[in-house]
């Protein structure tokens, strides 16, 4: 049985004072939160030292929300895997569709920052997803498909048998509106096969996760479909009470 994991990605939002009062609030909350359920939280970068510390007895988990392709050396502005592994970090989120639209990272660019991640010992959380036009032609599957090919081809099946693969249609991000559950356990159950397909005999133990406008009021009924291992929330996760109500009902 797959544990459970919930991520909260706090993007680029707020100082190093909210940061604080967020995972003290996380910290206290969690006892709450059934001990097979993992949770982690992705705070910006300037921030991920301080809430480390602050959070250093919890069981909390610790993600950064990008990586550099780049292994080490004068590479300004970037941040490498091996500096993320050197101060705790556990997930690394790469391929996300803001990173891919505004920054215009590419899927062969997503599978170098995935290639670095795993050499570092992180687990990568793979993020794919189609954007309302893509779906609206038919090609949902087209897209995430070659999303996550473009990991195995980089580096093989195996890597992608440990990690966190998050479904993250565009359509929802930020948006209010999620993917209906049923929406999601079909590319899930879509990503499933194709993993069991290319596993060569090897356990197929990647969590896949949906992101999209998750809420407490939504949460639920995505959890219930049998292909959802968790999900990686935004806005909600920026509420102590909300992130810790969806991790809750992980665990159900
Ligand atoms: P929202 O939960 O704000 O829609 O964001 C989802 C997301 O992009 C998480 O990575």
């Amino acid at each position: 049985m797959r544990n459970r994991l919930i991520v909260g990605n706090w993007k680029m939002h707020g100082s190093m004072a909210t940061a604080v009062d967020l995972i003290m609030e996380l910290e206290q909350g969690m006892e709450s939160v059934p001990e097979n359920i993992d949770v982690a939280v992705a705070p910006p970068f300037l921030h991920i030292d301080e809430v480390i510390r602050r959070s250093s007895n919890t069981r909390l988990l610790m993600a950064a929300q990008n990586v550099s392709a780049f292994e080490v050396g004068a590479v300004t502005g970037e941040v490498s895997s091996t500096m993320l592994a050197d101060i705790g970090i556990r997930f690394v989120i790469v391929g996300h569709s803001e990173r891919r639209s505004l920054f215009g990272e590419s899927n062969e660019t997503v599978a170098e920052k995935f290639a670095r991640a795993y050499f570092s010992d992180l687990t990568p959380i793979l993020c794919v997803g189609e954007t309302q036009e893509q779906r609206e032609a038919g090609f949902t599957e087209d897209v995430v498909l070659e999303q996550m090919y473009a990991i195995i081809d980089r580096i093989g099946i195996k890597p992608l048998l440990n990690a966190v693969v998050a479904y993250e249609p565009v359509w929802a991000i930020g948006t209010g509106a999620s993917a209906s559950p049923e929406q999601a356990q079909e590319v899930h159950a879509l990503l499933r096969s194709k993993l069991a397909s290319e596993s060569e005999g090897q356990t197929v133990a990647t969590r896949l996760i949906y992101g999209g406008s998750v809420k407490a009021s939504n949460s639920a009924a995505l959890f219930g479909q049998a292909d959802i291992d968790g999900a990686l929330v935004g806005g909600a996760s920026l509420d102590a009470k909300e992130f810790l109500t969806i991790c809750k009902h992980a665990g159900k």
